[in-house]
């Protein structure tokens, strides 16, 4: 009797201090410091759980922007302070510009936990999707630009906060379904086929930050099929470059001539004249954009017309620093 009760208690122990599971991650920044890992609010539930985990001991911000600038963006900050007890600070951007972030007047964070170890703080809080304090962002299906920030200084306080070392800005999507389990289970079903539209090799400029990228592309003759999901493939190496893709239907219009025939699709001086004919969007995905998939009742219809049977791909690739 003794045994069984000490076992129970054992498994309760374990089960009380298990950590929360996230169903949601992203990495912000391109060293791997700042990863973000969180649950949308779902049925039954208007909060979002966030975990932070950041490379420092100082303190760490996060923020929900339009454009990811800090001017009026919604933002929190939190730490582990000297004492080792996990502080949070609702707070907002300036009106304009950068700058300092007030505190807001209505605090909206719920702090859930925090620790950090030898290298890392982590932080695990929670908010409403829509907290109706205007100085809060409301989450929205939208892509959202999240801003992230730390600096390794332990603040004394919540006005003691130091400017960032490091800072940046990542899109993503906060709200979006399950992708990636739906994708996963569309390409287990035998049914599905998968069709992948490839861009003839690109050699960015070195005088050009950006460049829109146009090709046709012929379709196969296949019976009629629906999308019912599609996934970006970029190849490895190039992420940074790779800003958005639209995948246009031409109609009817025959466009063999121009087959093979790759160009800027607007430069200072011309148009890729089949833009105005390829109007029909069969697939767009942007940087932050995940796997796409229909509702499961839903699909869109290609191939299975003869005379339907080119796509036009329209690439974005964004080149700041001019690397060839
Ligand atoms: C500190 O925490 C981070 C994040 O959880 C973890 O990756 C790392 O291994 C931890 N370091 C130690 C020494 O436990
Ligand atoms: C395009 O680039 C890939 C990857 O670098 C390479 O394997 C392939 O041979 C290239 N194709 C052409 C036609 O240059």
């Amino acid at each position: 009797m003794l045994t069984v009760t000490s076992v129970l208690f054992v498994l309760f122990a374990v089960s009380s201090a298990q950590q929360l599971t996230f169903t949601h991650h992203a990495v912000l920044d391109p060293n791997e410091k700042f990863q973000l890992n969180w649950n949308p609010a779902t049925d039954g539930s208007d909060y979002f759980t966030f975990e932070c985990v950041v490379a420092t001991r100082g303190w760490l911000g996060l923020g929900f922007s339009s454009n990811g600038a800090m001017a009026a963006a919604d933002m929190v900050i939190a730490w582990v302070d000297a004492s080792g007890n996990p502080q949070i600070s609702d707070r907002h951007g300036p009106a304009q510009g950068n700058g300092y972030p007030p505190a807001d007047i209505k605090q909206d964070y719920e702090l859930i936990s925090g620790r950090k170890n030898d290298t890392h703080t982590i932080i695990t809080f929670r908010r409403k999707q829509d907290t109706c304090d205007p100085q809060d962002w409301k989450i929205t299906s939208d892509t959202t630009r999240l801003i992230w920030a730390y600096n390794d200084q332990v603040p004394t306080s919540a006005d003691d906060i130091s400017k960032h070392t490091e800072r940046g800005v990542k899109s993503v999507q906060l709200v979006n379904p399950q992708t990636k389990d739906g994708m996963a289970t569309i390409l287990a079903d035998p049914r599905t086929v998968t069709y992948d539209l490839r861009i003839t090799n690109v050699t960015l400029p070195t005088d050009k930050r950006t460049l829109y990228w146009c090709e046709i592309i012929e379709l196969p003759t296949w019976n009629k099929h629906h999308i019912i999901a599609n996934r970006m493939m970029v190849q490895k190496g190039n992420e940074r470059y790779v800003h958005h893709l639209v995948v246009y239907g031409c109609g009817e219009e025959d466009m063999s001539e121009h087959l093979g025939k790759p160009a800027a699709c607007f430069d200072d001086t011309q148009v890729f004249s089949p833009m105005q004919m390829c109007t029909d969007y069969h697939a767009v995905w942007a940087v932050g954009g995940e796997d796409f998939v229909y509702p499961s009742n839903m699909g869109a219809p290609i191939f299975g017309n003869s005379k339907q049977r080119f796509v036009l791909l329209e690439m974005h690739y964004d080149n700041p620093d001019l690397t060839p």
